[in-house]
């Protein structure tokens, strides 16, 4: 949940239709998709790349010189949304020096700001061609089209994730082992600090067969470790497979399921939300071994207080009990969690309290944020907003406290022998990167050939942010 996170797209030129087939010109035409936010926006712009794909649009690296850039935005903090803004001035330079040689850049604004404040980009920045809400990627071809010819409707925000997802191509292009899967979108448990309702719309599951035939389809193409995710993946309710007549599965059922499929090595899911963690989900934490030991479940809080003003409905007492829970299922679990600080109300006890939780729980890594006031919310109108200064020091003091267990947590694992899967080369010459089971960034020497698998590995030391460890040979 970054939004620091910015990840273009590589695509393959091969297998592109003619500009006869498509009806548009677009053959040769560079792409660039920048990405902000959350894991659910890397993987929409995955998809969108694959829906413009067959468009002739390849994608680049750079902006400067791309025909079509989309900046897939996101809303749930003001340096976010802020962020949008500036990146379209950016554009807009660009946009200009290619009007005079000729070229084109046609500008999209997709993703949580596209959603929350479509028509109000179109009336500050002239320089954006179209808006795209995350729930109307598959419209983005018929919205280029539009914006190319100067005429229709250039905002789509409309709210139907059921045809999102029926619309996008089946066939997915990974370009690593490890890849995301949306199963579950939008969120009806209405935080009062977050806009994820409002930009998302109301929860909805994917169905488990196309899901399962996603996943078939990425094992296929040398997946080994995927990734469920949801706004809250555990509230996961989908229709079960066709041939097992209506019932809907949880999200146990679908891991242990999607856990059968050749190939498919490593299982995660987030995020989860702490009261929709039930008793099926945390037993398979014990017994599924392609569930990795890692469990993302943000707790925002250490107040009840707080978490009551917050409509986060659990408790710090429901929080502990459901990480007891997992944790005698599966007692090398790494526990992740989000915090909030400096929410509406908030005193240096319910802070206090907040840092005794973390002591309580000892937590591999945490993400942890200074309250943002959004727009429309109802956090956003409540009364004892806590100063800046203040909300700042608590959250230096949270994040010193967090990132002295994430190091305990990483010291653990020294002298541990286990599988890495291999995703990239690392950052020197004959190094290569890997990931642990509990989501720890590894390095190694090793050749390029094992990126791609999972290779043992003994781990002999830690950096501040990851581990370093020497292959492990077959005796
Ligand atoms: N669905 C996830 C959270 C999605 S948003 C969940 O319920 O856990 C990711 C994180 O951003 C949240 O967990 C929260 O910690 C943070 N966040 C959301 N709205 C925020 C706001 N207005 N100000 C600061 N942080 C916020
Ligand atoms: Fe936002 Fe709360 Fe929904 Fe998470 S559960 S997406 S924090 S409203
Ligand atoms: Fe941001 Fe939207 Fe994700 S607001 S965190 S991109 S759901």
């Amino acid at each position: 949940m970054h939004e620091e996170a910015a990840i273009s797209h590589k695509d393959d030129l091969k297998d592109r239709p003619t500009p006869e087939q498509t009806g548009e010109a677009a053959i040769g035409k560079t792409l660039f998709i920048q990405t902000y936010g959350c894991q659910m926006n890397v993987y929409d712009s995955e998809r969108m790349a694959d829906v413009l794909r067959p468009l002739g649009y390849s994608s680049v690296d750079k902006p400067d010189q791309a025909n079509l850039v989309v900046l897939n935005t996101c809303h749930i903090r003001e340096k976010a949304t802020e962020k949008v803004y500036s990146e379209i001035g950016r554009l807009k330079a660009h946009k200009d020096a290619m009007a005079l040689t000729g070229d084109k850049m046609t500008i999209a604004i997709a993703g949580c700001v596209a959603q929350a404040e479509g028509e109000e980009i179109m009336r500050r920045a002239p320089a954006v061609d179209l808006v795209v809400g995350p729930q109307a990627y598959h419209k983005l071809p018929e919205l280029i089209a539009r914006a190319a010819r100067a005429s229709g409707e250039r905002l789509e925000t409309s709210f139907e994730a059921v045809e999102k997802f029926d619309a996008l191509p089946t066939l997915r292009t990974p370009d690593g082992p490890s890849a995301f899967l949306s199963v579950q979108e939008g969120c009806d448990k209405f935080c009062t600090f977050c806009v994820v309702p409002y930009t998302r719309g109301a929860e909805y599951s994917r169905p488990v067969d196309p899901i399962i035939q996603e996943a078939r389809g990425l094992a296929q193409q040398g997946v080994r470790e995927i990734t469920l995710l949801g706004q809250n993946v555990n509230a996961y309710h989908g229709q079960g497979p066709a041939l097992a007549g209506p019932e809907t599965w949880s999200l146990a059922q679908l891991v242990r399921h999607l856990a059968k499929i050749g190939g498919i090595e490593r299982i995660r899911y987030t995020t989860s939300h702490p009261s929709d963690m039930d008793d099926d989900l945390i037993e398979a934490h014990g017994e599924v071994k392609e569930l990795m030991p890692y469990l993302h479940l943000p707790v925002q809080s250490g107040s009840n207080k707080i978490l009551k003003a917050m409509n986060r409905k659990h408790s710090v007492e429901s929080y502990l009990d459901s990480i007891a829970k997992v944790r005698k299922a599966r007692p090398d679990i790494a526990l992740a969690s989000d915090f909030i600080v400096g929410f509406p109300g908030e005193t240096e006890q319910d802070f206090e309290d907040t840092m005794e939780l973390v002591r309580a729980v000892g937590y591999a890594g945490a993400y942890s944020f200074k309250y943002s006031k959004r727009p429309g919310t109802p956090a956003s109108e409540m009364y004892g907003q806590v100063a800046s200064e203040v909300a700042d020091d608590r959250l230096q003091r949270l994040q010193a406290l967090i990132l002295e267990q994430q190091r305990a947590f990483n010291a653990t694992k020294v002298g541990e022998t286990f599988d890495v899967l291999f995703t990239g080369k690392g950052r020197n010459e004959g190094q290569i990167l890997g990931r642990s089971p509990w989501l720890q960034s590894v390095h190694v020497a090793g050749p390029d050939r094992l990126i791609g698998q999972l290779h043992s590995v003994r781990i002999i030391g830690t950096m501040p942010n990851s581990l370093t460890g020497e292959l492990v040979m077959a005796s």
